[in-house]
């Protein structure tokens, strides 16, 4: 047992520090950093120089997460939508889900529909019922053939899945993470931009300084539900969750990372965010991180722990360009992420796997206290249709949703992206005006 308990021992020195406000054993970068702008974190060192051919090691597909063959994600996106002369017809399976879902969902559509009456396409849609309410009242959750359904279509918008009435966590399990892994969405795609400064809650930071995009890996990690709990309730309880990182896994979504960054043209900089000093099997990332990085030499490499990337999230975020990072930690530092942009009320994300039927959804969970009042603020939600829209190829359509939306927060029509500062249906018709007017464009 000489190898986990010197894992702990790592582990407990680096949360001391953390603890105590020291730095020492987080990465050196920040520590030598001057006040003003972190230090440049050394590249990662290529330990695996000798590491054999860009081909994966691993072969097969993962283990723990098989997608059934029947909801295999079809042809891709574009061979569907190909069909120019007729007019461009897009499917959308809609998914409101629990709590504010409906609400946030029916004001997304509204705009949606709005900008595709201005650019001359169709969105056909089908409404799906699964959530909390129809769980309880028919038993169902995500039935394997609405899953199939669901691969039909081009790509799947989703308000919300979560609900105190059914046991924790049940639905989003079966729900968002049972289409993450059908449809094998391997990309979490978050933008984190500020569109005005009185939004952030750092001092002194304007919209060019935040502006961001992190690329979570969608698939495995912790969230692969490999562990369990065994002997539960007696003294000896065991509890277990296995965080797993293939090979490929880890490979395809570090190269769309790099990829992004590329296309994107800004700092060119792709920040690796990891733990690989505490929790050693993700030296599978830093391994591949370098490894895929020789094929983007235009790319600067950069990393940082995950404690300290926090820590630079709301020191000084206009130090990240575009991050990788795995799943887990992709979800917490998201959350800081949406913080920094306004809020969750507008943080919106994609998972996707490219070229195929993927999904979209704003960051926010279905705040059920919330549900049916009218309150919650939808732009999160808009957000994700306009990134709906970028993946299926709308990208005009997706600029004036976007200029409509930032428009409304630099004159100051939205001033709050809270719940309950403004009507839910009063901004889905601000945006909706905004975007019919050409708003910012
Ligand atoms: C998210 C959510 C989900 C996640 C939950 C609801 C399972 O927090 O999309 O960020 O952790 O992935
Ligand atoms: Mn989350």
């Amino acid at each position: 047992m000489a190898k986990p308990i010197v894992a702990k021992d790592a582990v407990q020195g680096a949360g001391a520090s953390a603890k105590n406000g020291s730095v020492t054993a987080k990465s050196p970068a920040p520590k030598a950093a001057p006040a003003a702008k972190p230090a440049p974190v050394a590249k990662p060192a290529p330990v695996a120089k000798a590491a054999p051919a860009a081909k994966p090691a691993l072969a097969t597909k993962p283990a723990a997460a098989p997608a059934p063959k029947a909801s295999r994600p079809p042809a891709t996106a574009k061979a569907r939508s190909s069909s120019k002369a007729a007019g461009r017809r897009h499917s959308i399976s809609v998914l409101a889900g629990d709590g504010i879902g409906e609400e946030v969902i029916r004001e997304g559509l509204k705009v949606l529909d709005a900008v595709a009456e201005i650019e001359g396409f169709v969105l056909d849609r089908k409404m799906l019922p699964y959530g909390a309410d129809h769980y309880l009242k028919t038993k169902e959750a995500m039935p394997a053939a609405a899953l199939e359904e669901m691969g039909k279509s081009d790509a799947i918008y989703l308000g919300a899945i979560g609900d105190p009435r059914v046991e924790t966590g049940f639905l989003e399990r079966q729900i968002i993470w049972g289409v993450r892994q059908t449809f094998d969405l391997f990309v979490n795609l978050r933008p984190i931009r500020l569109y005005h400064e009185d939004l952030c809650p750092l001092k002194d930071k304007k919209p060019a300084d935040v502006d961001m995009i992190v690329v979570r890996e969608n698939t495995e990690d912790a969230y692969a539900g490999l562990g369990g709990i065994h002997r539960k309730g007696t003294p000896w309880e065991v509890a277990v969750a296995e965080m797993i990182y293939t090979r490929q896994g880890v490979e395809r979504v570090v190269r769309y990372a790099y990829e992004l960054c590329k296309k994107r043209n800004k700092k060119r900089r792709l920040t690796l965010v990891d733990k690989a000093n505490a929790i050693r099997a993700q030296d599978i990332w830093t391994r591949t991180f370098a490894e895929v990085g020789k094929e983007f030499p235009e790319v600067e490499q950069d990393h940082a722990y995950i404690d300290a990337a926090c820590m630079w999230m709301v020191k000084n975020p206009e130090w990240f360009d575009v991050v990788v990072t795995p799943n887990l930690f992709g979800d917490i530092l998201t959350d800081i992420g949406a913080m920094i942009q306004g809020g969750l009320g507008i943080a919106a994300s994609g998972n996707i796997h490219p070229g195929k039927v993927s999904m979209f959804e704003p960051i926010h969970g279905s705040a059920p206290k919330y549900r049916g009042l009218n309150s919650a603020n939808p732009v999160a939600a808009i957000e994700a249709g306009k990134m709906m829209l970028d993946h299926l190829g709308e990208t005009k359509a997706a600029r004036r949703i976007e200029s409509a939306v930032r428009n409304a927060i630099e004159t100051k029509r939205i001033r709050s992206l809270k719940a309950g500062a403004y009507k839910c249906d009063e901004v889905g018709d601000m945006i909706r005006e905004g975007v019919r007017t050409g708003a910012g464009m």
